[in-house]
């Protein structure tokens, strides 16, 4: 096991459940602190008493990340609880079914673009503003991972909205990532693609089963699959790494 990530400070959005937890949990193991962030208390809270059974050190937040007043809350606890924030993985975020273009529901429309774009954006701005205010640790300052999806790249049927926010958050990245590298600041976007989580288990099986066969893997991703990589990412061996979009899904965007 890794200690490079031992008595870092690590917030993760969307700690509550899938690839979130996953990485909150592979946080822990290597002695980070996590502040598991999410809208479902619940499950964050309950994601933090089992890493604090196991040693580790974890503290449950609420958040809407689409709500800028619940996001500026998140950052002035953070700032009151902790001295720094050295990394920050920004991954919680919805899904929804696909709808016709012609009569396209603008609420749907609207919350997506709040969670999966906004959202991203409300919580990088305090990140970034938290982490160029932060004295630099041999010549870094913070390490930033975005999810976006493999349908950053590659439409997703009759999913306009998660298309073009998943495809702005890249947009995001790299612009974060332009601005802030002098300042020792690297921001990376990882794209999972399917993954079994809460997120797709309402999709049919034989679809799921369809597209694991497609995969050269002939098998959907698991959370630690994607997990293992953002981590990585928020860790100093990644410093090297900056404005880069890694699609992780076994190789199915080959295709
Ligand atoms: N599962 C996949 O196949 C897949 C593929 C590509 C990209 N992704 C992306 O991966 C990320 C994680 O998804 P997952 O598959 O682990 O899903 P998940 O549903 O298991 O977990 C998402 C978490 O985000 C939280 N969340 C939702 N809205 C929130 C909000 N407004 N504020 C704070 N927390 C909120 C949920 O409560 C949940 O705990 C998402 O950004 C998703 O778009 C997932």
């Amino acid at each position: 096991m890794s200690d490079e990530l031992f008595g870092k400070i690590v917030l993760v959005t969307g700690a509550g459940s899938g690839i979130g937890l996953a990485a909150s949990q592979l946080f822990a193991d290597q002695g980070a602190t996590v502040i598991a962030a999410d809208i479902n208390l619940v499950s964050a809270k309950l994601l933090a008493s089992k890493i604090v059974d196991n040693g580790g050190q974890c503290e449950a937040i609420q958040v809407d990340i689409g709500d800028p007043v619940s996001v500026a809350s998140l950052f002035h606890q953070i700032k009151q609880r902790y001295s720094r924030l050295d990394a920050a993985f920004n991954n919680a975020g919805i899904s929804d079914a696909q709808f016709s273009w012609i009569d396209f529901p603008l609420e749907q429309w609207q919350r997506m673009i709040d969670v999966n774009l906004n959202g991203v954006f409300y919580c990088l701005r305090e990140e970034l503003k938290m982490m160029s205010e932060q004295d630099a640790v041999d010549g870094l300052r913070g390490q930033i991972v975005n999810t976006s999806s493999g349908a950053g790249l590659i439409p997703a049927p009759g999913q306009p909205h998660y298309t073009a926010a998943k495809h702005a958050v890249l947009g995001l990245t790299r612009s974060a990532a332009q601005d802030f590298s002098r300042q020792g600041i690297r921001v990376n976007s990882i794209l999972p693609g399917l993954t079994e989580t809460a997120m797709i288990v309402t999709q049919p099986q034989s679809m799921l089963d369809a597209l694991a066969k497609m995969s050269p893997t002939g098998k959907l991703g698991q959370p630690i699959d994607v997990a293992r990589v953002a981590v990585w990412l928020c860790s100093p061996a990644a410093q090297w790494v900056n404005g880069q979009a890694i699609v992780t899904d076994g190789g199915s965007l080959m295709h």
